[in-house]
């Protein structure tokens, strides 16, 4: 029993290892929004371990003090900077302070996000624009303050053919229509559309990447409590492929990946990082089914041509 114990923990310690190398983001800085906690926090800490300094950014003092901590614990240099992606004036000075204590920045992602259940009809239009502010106008604000310093401290000094990035951090729920999550289902739409604009207009003038990652239910963290992400897994075992709820790790190494020069020529995209979830359907038929009714269908159409009526032979 302890030695299966051992090697589970064993298999999921190696698991957990990055593929990349340590310093493929060597002297570069990177600022993550919401930065503090969950997804953002993972990113953070992969590109600190990385080689990049990193200020992350977020709304609660204690939540980025937690984060700072455990970040400079690894040895990564890191800074907390308390501020709210919905207010301008919050981006432009944290992005300052960033630049001012790294001397530049070349990575921002864009990880704030809010979200809860509702079903529309009860859902006010301050509900509705409080998430599209966090999502969409944040990732736009925080894009926009980015700019002049992705311009300049992008332009890599070791690589000059590599500029600045930007990873949008979306979801899958607006590729069909997910319940009770009109509000996030739109906001991230509009995150995907400010990923493609801005992956022309800045990949053309500033030779800046901007991509998305869109991560499916991410185990342990607060969009996966919020929207009963287990439960909903539970019950539609049937139907959802790689049947299982995803690592922050699974995001933070495709950020990596974006942001690394394996990523060089990647602009413009959203990477689904969802082990194929959002593909899930209710399995109309059995496979037993399929083979019975897909063989009598074949021999019945070589004996009678289907949709020419008998009396028409
Ligand atoms: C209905 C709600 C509500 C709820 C808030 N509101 N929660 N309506 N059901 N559960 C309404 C309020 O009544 C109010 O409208 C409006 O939303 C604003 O609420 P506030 O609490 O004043 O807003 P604020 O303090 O800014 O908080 C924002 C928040 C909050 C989004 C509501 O939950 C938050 O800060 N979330 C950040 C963390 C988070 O949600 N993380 C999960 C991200 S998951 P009225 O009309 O009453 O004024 C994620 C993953 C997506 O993004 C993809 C998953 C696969």
């Amino acid at each position: 029993m302890k030695r299966a114990w051992d090697s589970y923990h064993r298999m999921r310690w190696l698991e957990m290892e990055s593929p990349f190398k340590g310093d493929i983001l060597r002297g570069k800085v990177a600022v993550v929004s919401g930065g503090g906690s969950g997804i953002g926090y993972e990113i953070s800490a992969q590109l600190g371990k990385h080689g990049a300094s990193v200020a992350v950014m977020g709304r609660r003092r204690h939540v980025l003090d937690a984060a700072v901590s455990a970040l400079r614990s690894q040895g990564i240099q890191a800074i907390g900077l308390q501020g709210d992606v919905r207010k301008q004036d919050d981006a432009v000075r944290i992005l300052e302070c960033a630049f001012k204590k790294f001397g530049r920045i070349d990575i921002l992602v864009n990880a704030a996000a809010g979200n809860f259940l509702v079903p529309a009809e009860n859902l006010s239009p301050n509900g509705f624009r409080t998430v599209i502010d966090i999502d969409s106008v944040g990732t736009f604000i925080m894009c926009r303050e980015a700019l002049k310093y992705l311009k300049k401290g992008g332009q890599g000094r070791d690589n000059p053919s590599t500029g600045g990035l930007i990873i949008n951090i979306s979801a899958t729920l607006h590729y069909t229509a997910t319940w009770y999550q009109i509000h996030a289902s739109a906001a991230k739409a509009a995150v995907d559309s400010i990923t493609r604009s801005l992956a022309l207009e800045w990949g053309a003038d500033y030779n800046i990447r901007v991509n998305g990652i869109a991560p499916g239910p991410i185990d342990d963290t607060a969009g996966a409590s919020k929207l009963g992400a287990g439960e909903i897994m539970t019950k539609s075992r049937e139907n959802v492929p790689l049947f299982k709820l995803g690592e922050k790790w699974d995001i933070a190494m495709a950020a990596l990946y974006l942001a690394s020069d394996a990523g060089k020529f990647i602009n413009g995209t959203t990477l689904v990082v969802d082990g194929g979830i959002w593909l899930s359907s209710p399995r109309q038929l059995s496979k037993e089914a399929v083979s019975q009714l897909s063989r009598a269908v074949e021999q019945r159409s070589k004996q009678t041509p289907i949709g020419i009526p008998k009396s028409k032979l």
